[in-house]
């Protein structure tokens, strides 16, 4: 390599970006090396962490590569001047792919994982390559203060940040792409990745190893016993967020239906969707294992499987009234109810499309909401994520952008994602992380989804999640009442067979609380009698009080202390047993 080292210049508007604190997770700034391959139209980028030491780090696609000049280009000015979004027109680039880079910042943000790393570039159109080694200084918060009122006071466009130094490598042929290696990962991102001690594989399926499929890694992450990522290590986060975050296909089984699935392959506009993502041909690997969008719906304690949901053939039509100030407007909505084989559950998924213009711009989005009935496991499930060109904006966000009134446990209940086809753009934050939520359009998205969630989709889920509840306890009682009556049956010798508590209305003024009708059979307890009110206290636990009455009066019959005793044991463990 050539042992001169050059001053890195920036276009001095990135300081800006820079003092703006780009503070990223490790999958946040890995994932703007992935968008820049998928940019460069490759088919694959295969990333290898050098798991469990976590020593260096690696990048590496087959995608357009960059010419040397273009290269010094970038180093000398180019950073923070993205050639690629120059038009407001969103860029399409191989396979249809909308572009994913507008700003020129994302390499930069790879000084958040290494202070130093390498490039090497094939550039197949020019038959060259060469190799880079490039320099980015950690700033303190002063160093940064002080160069932003240097670059304001000499009114300067560039700015220097950082070394660089480059050598041609010879060029093998038909190779194209860039491969990115650093052994210099900050201390910090090393010692939280190393700690494996909370490795979600090694928890649940007692290895040390890395996972041997993307499979198991979702099968670690979704069990109920570890209920959120925070609990699993860092590298299972960033496994998660990288899968989450790419422009990559939905986890889908196979021909012959094994391997993972989700629910959500069964909206047409979301098969569709799935089609396109494969159409762009990139996939991404991570030490070996090639990932999804890790969304494997439903996603409960019981571990529910897709296949064994009733799908309707035909979503029904509903509407809600969408109100983003002054502005409101009818929307309708898709809305499909998911049965499972054997179950009471229901599911939900709402699908919505829309498309106005907002601030002079247009907006236009779609996407879905999908309602369990129990929580979503992991938590990182539990919220909504939005998607720019198909890039996964920040994480689920549990707070539901905000939303203003407090929903309860519903809203761990609720995984929503929005595909956003036109605008928002402006709204973006530099570090691709978030939005600035002053932004018209984006008050636009979030009076949507508030509206759809506080009109539509909560009253709804309330309602039905009452009557579940109330059929859920009738058929409980239904149950434990005719086992209570078989064990009555052998306690007493087939004379008495059934209990039943006889309403207000049917039997007014009863001699005693208990009558025991040796002719029906029955074990009959009077709600009108005076002690009722009393012995059976509250009526979610009037079933069990009354059995354990009816368990003493037909004991009470026999004749000695010990046949007493053994009768009403006997029920009584039953009742208790249940
Ligand atoms: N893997 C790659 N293959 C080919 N060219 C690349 C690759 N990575 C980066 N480049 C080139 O380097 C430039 C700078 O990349 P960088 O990610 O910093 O900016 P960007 O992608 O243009 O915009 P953004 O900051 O929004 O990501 C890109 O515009 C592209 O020309
Ligand atoms: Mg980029």
């Amino acid at each position: 390599m050539a042992e001169t080292w050059k001053p890195v210049k920036l276009a001095a508007k990135v300081i800006g970006h820079i003092s703006q604190g780009m503070y990223r997770t490790p999958a946040g700034a890995i994932k703007e090396l992935i968008s820049n391959a998928y940019d460069a139209g490759a088919t694959y980028a295969k990333l290898h962490t050098s798991f469990p030491t976590f020593a260096t780090f690696s990048c590496e696609d087959d995608g357009s590569g960059i010419s040397k000049t273009k290269f010094i280009q970038l180093m000398e000015g180019g950073i923070g001047d993205s050639e690629k979004q120059a038009t407001a027109q969103a860029q399409v680039g191989k396979n249809g792919r909308p572009t994913v880079g507008r700003l020129g910042v994302g390499l930069l943000s790879l000084a958040q994982i290494c202070p130093r790393f390498k490039i090497r570039s094939f550039h197949e159109p020019t038959r060259t390559a060469f190799e880079a080694e490039i320099k980015f200084p950690a700033y303190s918060r002063q160093e940064i203060d002080r160069i932003v009122e240097e670059t304001k006071e000499n009114q300067a466009k560039i700015i220097k940040h950082g070394e660089y130094r480059y050598s041609d490598i010879s060029y093998e042929k038909g190779k194209h792409g860039i491969i990115v290696t650093t052994t210099a990962l900050r201390d910090m991102f090393r010692k939280t990745m190393s700690n494996l001690e909370t490795f979600a594989h090694s928890r649940f399926w007692q290895s040390s190893e890395s996972y041997p499929t993307f499979e198991r890694f979702i099968d670690a992450i979704a069990n109920p016993g570890l209920s959120s990522l925070y609990f699993a290590s860092q590298y299972d986060q960033l496994l998660f967020g990288l899968a989450l975050a790419s422009p990559i296909p939905y986890v889908e089984s196979d021909s012959k239906g094994e391997g993972l699935e989700t629910i959500l392959l069964k909206v047409p506009e979301i098969a569709s969707l799935q089609k396109q993502l494969k159409g762009f041909d990139f996939r991404v690997e991570v030490d070996n294992i090639e990932l999804c969008r890790p969304v494997v719906l439903p996603s409960n304690k019981d571990r529910i499987k897709a296949a064994d949901c009733i799908f309707p053939r035909s979503p029904r039509n509903v509407t809600f009234t969408l109100k983003d100030g002054v502005h409101e407007e009818e929307v309708s909505v898709d809305k499909y109810d998911i049965g499972v084989k054997g179950r009471d559950y229901l599911f939900q998924i709402f699908h919505f499309a829309y498309s106005k213009t907002v601030n002079g711009y247009p907006l236009q989005f779609s996407g879905y909401i999908f309602l369990q009935t129990t929580r979503l496991f992991p938590k990182e499930y539990q919220g909504i994520l939005i998607r720019l060109r198909n890039v996964a904006i920040g994480q689920y966000d549990s707070n539901i952008m905000n939303y203003p009134l407090a929903e309860g446990p519903r809203f761990s209940m609720l995984s929503s994602e929005v595909f956003v086809q036109h605008g928002l753009d402006d709204a973006l934050k530099v570090d691709r992380d978030g939005f600035n939520s002053l932004d018209p359009q984006y008050i636009r998205l979030q009076a949507f989804v508030h509206s759809i969630l506080h009109e539509l989709i909560f009253p709804g889920s309330w309602e039905e999640e009452k009557a579940r509840n109330k059929q859920r306890r009738e058929t409980r009682e239904r149950e434990t009442v005719s086992t209570f009556s078989t064990k009555l049956k052998q306690a007493t010798k087939k004379q008495f067979t059934k209990i039943e508590i006889v309403p207000k209305a049917k039997g007014q003024n009863p001699a005693e609380l208990v009558q025991l009708d040796k002719s029906t059979g029955i074990v009959e307890i009077y709600e009108s009698h005076p002690e009722a009110k009393h012995v059976l206290g509250h009526k979610k636990n009037r079933g069990i009080a009354a059995r354990v009455v009816a368990a003493f009066e037909v004991a009470n019959r026999e004749g000695t202390v010990e046949k007493r005793r053994k009768i009403f044991y006997e029920l009584i463990g039953e009742i208790f047993n249940e």
